[in-house]
């Protein structure tokens, strides 16, 4: 049965498109695990085109073929028949993914049809919360591991994320800004668990769920000074500490990974000092990765 871990951050660019695609491809490529990629990132759809470069195209144009996530809501919305298919394409034969689609930016519990009668409401936010998961509930056991990635921003499909993911971890700079991003995402993490125990109680009917874990940040495009972390971003992870559980091993900045996007290769595979320094460092990460996502 696959772990489910969500990448997320509150802040834009700080690296988990990077992370998830990368700890992805190791996880397949030097641990042999079964592996589901799913984006949620409506506004970039980054992993997506990671993976397919020839749907960008249609990402941005806002056309996005088949049936995706964006439909698992809709399916709320208009209170129609449900299934919890979605249309999975397979990466070279390693790894499967489900597209992102635009669409996803207009979802929102206010489109929920409303009643006045507070259970069968909280019925209908629960499910709402609910979406992603009951797509990969069904589909769970083909998998070791189900990594998302995400829109960095609060939203209703961050929500949905969270409340599928068994953990959530979260890339980030070693500077003040990820430290404040951090503290939001263990919020919301913490918000989405008691919103769930809420509405647990108010509801008969048993609900399965454990709380969803931070595992931790993961340090992207850090820089060092004599092959130590600089002190500044020293003092930044330490701080990062105290707000939650960061990744011993990290990312250095550097050109192997920019090589790699535009060679559309996972860095292991581009070649160069600074490319198998950094494909190294991803190798640790995701050694570390399967300690804290067991
Ligand atoms: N260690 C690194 N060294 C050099 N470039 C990096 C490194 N990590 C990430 N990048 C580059 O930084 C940019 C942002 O990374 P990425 O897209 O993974 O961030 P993101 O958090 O997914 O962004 P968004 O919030 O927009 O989805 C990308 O161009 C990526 O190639
Ligand atoms: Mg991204």
């Amino acid at each position: 049965m696959a772990r489910v871990v969500g990448f997320i951050s509150e802040k834009g660019g700080t690296g988990k498109t990077t992370a998830c695609y990368h700890i992805a491809v190791a996880l397949q490529q030097y641990h042999d695990k079964r592996l589901l990629v799913v984006d949620t990132d409506y506004q970039r759809g980054g992993i997506t085109g990671r993976f397919f470069p020839e749907l960008i195209e249609s990402f941005g144009s806002g056309e996005i073929a088949g049936t995706t996530m964006f439909h698992k809501f809709q399916e709320l919305y208009s209170a129609g028949e449900r299934s919890p298919e979605v249309d999975i394409r397979t990466w070279k034969d390693r790894i499967d993914v489900i597209v992102s689609d635009p669409r996803l930016s207009t979802v929102t519990e206010d489109k929920l049809p409303s009643t006045h009668n507070i259970r069968e409401n909280n019925r209908s936010l629960l499910k709402h919360l609910q979406v992603i998961d009951y797509v990969l509930d069904d589909i769970k056991k083909e998998y070791d591991y189900i990594l998302i990635d995400s829109h960095p921003e609060v939203s209703d499909v961050l929500r949905s994320v969270i409340y599928s993911s068994d953990y959530c971890v979260s890339p980030v700079k070693f500077d003040r800004q990820s430290s404040i991003g951090v503290a939001t995402v263990i919020g919301e993490i913490n918000n989405v668990n008691a919103d769930v125990e809420l509405i647990k109680n108010s509801l008969d009917g048993d609900l399965q769920y454990t709380d969803t874990v931070f595992s931790g940040s993961i340090g992207m495009m850090a820089r060092e000074w004599r092959g130590d972390l600089k002190q500044t971003e020293y003092l930044e992870r330490n701080r990062l500490r105290r707000t939650g559980n960061v990744f011993e091993a990290y990312v250095t900045e550097g050109d192997g990974l920019r090589r790699a996007l535009l060679e559309r290769e996972p860095v292991y595979d581009v070649g160069g000092n600074n490319a198998n320094k950094q494909a190294e460092q991803f190798r640790d990460i995701t050694l570390e990765f399967l300690g804290k996502c067991p």
